[in-house]
């Protein structure tokens, strides 16, 4: 993607866009687009409100030949999320007509810093030619993007002459950046998106592999006789049921120079939750190929922080299997074993998800000491009953963690909502027969005592954050009639990782 600036008012792509938000000055921008195209205001305003992801297109002359305008609505008070969503949907509806590049008048634009402003669009424009019909034999006809070729011209306000060396190189970098991060979120969102018999957990650690040998991060994946060995018996409980083995996917990536921080990454990689012998009604069952959400996260994460070169020492921890039914199954009372030795009652076999996580945490703090640690998991319904889709749940018993975690989850959309971890809480998950049980003893705060089960397994680790994205991995969007993945996660963990 070529980066070109421009100063004033022109075009040299032949498409401008104009991202307009619906106050303040809406009506400088509607006599600024009459006098260009010579359309009376009101008509404009006929046309156009500046509605969330509305489009208004326009032509106009400029130096001997038609150019395309288009107004692009942003809503009212709009941040990080609205311009991502705004030129998502636009270059999903439009992609075609825009594929050989855009001049983006940010002039207009006072919501945020320049750089800004342009990582949300180039991260909607990247993401928009998404296509999730993946398995269609007959393909939707879209062309894709050839973004090697794609001219993005960008005219700014306040860009002076004697900075715009410094002004251009950050410019770039935004761009980089989040196409990078796009490129990763799209990857993810297929990976989520593809149905539970087309990804066992070996097609994760596949992944894993290919992208490490790609960007130069280390992947090794610990399968099913090692897991016997290192002692790994929740992850093993879990998956007794399934056909396909399970599999630990540990990635590790190093900077070039330098000492860095430590931080350890834990994704819950459920390819399929049923439920187990506590099996789930079959309504909305086929949502469950998105249990792996927490995987994903992980998994884009590394890749990206990869090809950014973060200076982060960064440990990634996959546990996967399937949650199956059959007759090798856990049953509701077993007791199982875990790698911390701690013993666990099961309860619930549709718990499973904090069962893996046990395994998996203990095993990244035990091995590899970080000084961060960080989880994500499509872990409880209880989660979605309490905050919906409009947030992430966070649990933290570091504030300073936290308060960073949440934000960057208010600065880049993809937003958490923190929930308490009180000791008090811990007595529901106390278990008559063995250390601790998996199901809380009464149906009240399950995102809460769920993350009281993790926090036994974190060795006391003194900054670790769990997050529930049971409700925000998954959902509706323009690519799909039903829900969909959202590729939650790996924007914010990245940028958590520049920030650290
Ligand atoms: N994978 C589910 C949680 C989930 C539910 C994610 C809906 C996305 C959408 C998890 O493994 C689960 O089944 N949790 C149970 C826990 C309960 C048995 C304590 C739940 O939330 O009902
Ligand atoms: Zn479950
Ligand atoms: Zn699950």
């Amino acid at each position: 993607m070529e980066l070109e600036l421009r100063q004033q008012f022109g075009t040299s792509t032949g498409v401008v866009v104009i991202p307009v938000a619906k106050q303040g000055d809406f009506k400088d921008i509607l006599s600024f687009v009459a006098s260009i195209t010579g359309i009376s205001e009101a008509l404009i305003t006929e046309d156009f409100k500046g509605e969330l992801k509305e489009t208004a297109h326009f032509f106009f002359q400029d130096a001997n030949r038609t150019n395309r305008l288009i107004l692009l609505g942003l809503g009212e008070n709009p941040g990080f999320k609205e311009f991502v969503l705004a030129f998502r949907n636009l270059f999903f509806r439009n992609g075609e007509k825009l594929s050989k590049g855009i001049t983006l008048d940010l002039q207009q634009s006072t919501t945020g810093a320049p750089y800004q402003l342009l990582e949300a669009a180039v991260n909607g424009m990247v993401l928009g030619p998404y296509d999730a019909g993946k398995f269609k034999t007959e393909k939707n006809g879209k062309k894709s993007i050839d973004w090697e070729a794609f001219t993005l011209e960008v005219i700014i306000a306040g860009t002076r002459p004697d900075s715009l060396g410094g002004e251009e190189n950050e410019l770039k970098q935004a761009v980089r950046k989040s196409r990078i991060i796009a490129e990763a979120q799209w990857q993810m969102m297929d990976l989520v998106n593809a149905p539970a018999n087309k990804k066992p957990p070996q097609h994760l650690a596949a992944w894993a592999i290919e992208s490490g040998k790609k960007y130069g991060y280390e992947v090794k994946v610990y399968e099913l006789k090692a897991l016997e060995k290192m002692g790994m018996e929740a992850l093993l409980a879990v998956n007794r049921g399934s056909e396909h083995p399970p599999v630990l996917i540990v990635m590790e990536y190093k900077p070039k120079a330098g000492s860095a921080k430590k931080i350890g990454l834990v994704g819950k990689g459920v390819t399929f939750d049923t439920g187990g012998l506590s099996l789930k009604p079959s309504g909305n069952m086929h949502h469950m190929k998105s249990d792996m959400g927490g995987a994903a996260a992980v998994l884009g994460t590394m890749e990206a922080a990869a090809r950014l070169k973060l200076p982060v020492h960064l440990i990634g921890v996959v546990p996967s299997t399937e949650n199956s039914v059959d007759a090798n199954s856990t049953k509701p009372g077993d007791v199982i074993g875990s790698y911390s030795g701690k013993t666990i009652e099961v309860i619930d076999t549709d718990a499973e998800g904090r069962l893996i996580l046990a395994d998996a945490l203990n095993y990244t703090v035990k091995n590899y000491q970080p000084d961060y640690l960080l989880d994500l998991a499509t872990l409880t319904g209880s989660c979605i009953r309490t905050l919906g889709t409009q947030a992430g749940g966070l649990f933290s018993n570091n504030d300073a963690l936290a308060k960073t975690l949440l934000d960057i989850g208010m600065q880049t959309g993809e937003r958490l909502w923190q929930l308490p971890i009180w000791e008090d809480y811990f007595q529901e998950m106390k278990s008559d027969v063995a250390d601790i049980k998996n199901l809380s003893s009464t149906p009240a705060a399950g995102a809460i005592t769920a993350a009281k089960f993790l926090e036994y397994f974190t060795e006391k680790h003194t900054a670790w954050a769990h997050m529930d994205i049971a409700g925000v991995a998954f959902g509706s969007s323009e690519f799909t009639s039903q829900k969909s993945a959202t590729g939650f996660g790996i924007r914010l963990l990245v940028e958590f990782l520049e920030k650290v």
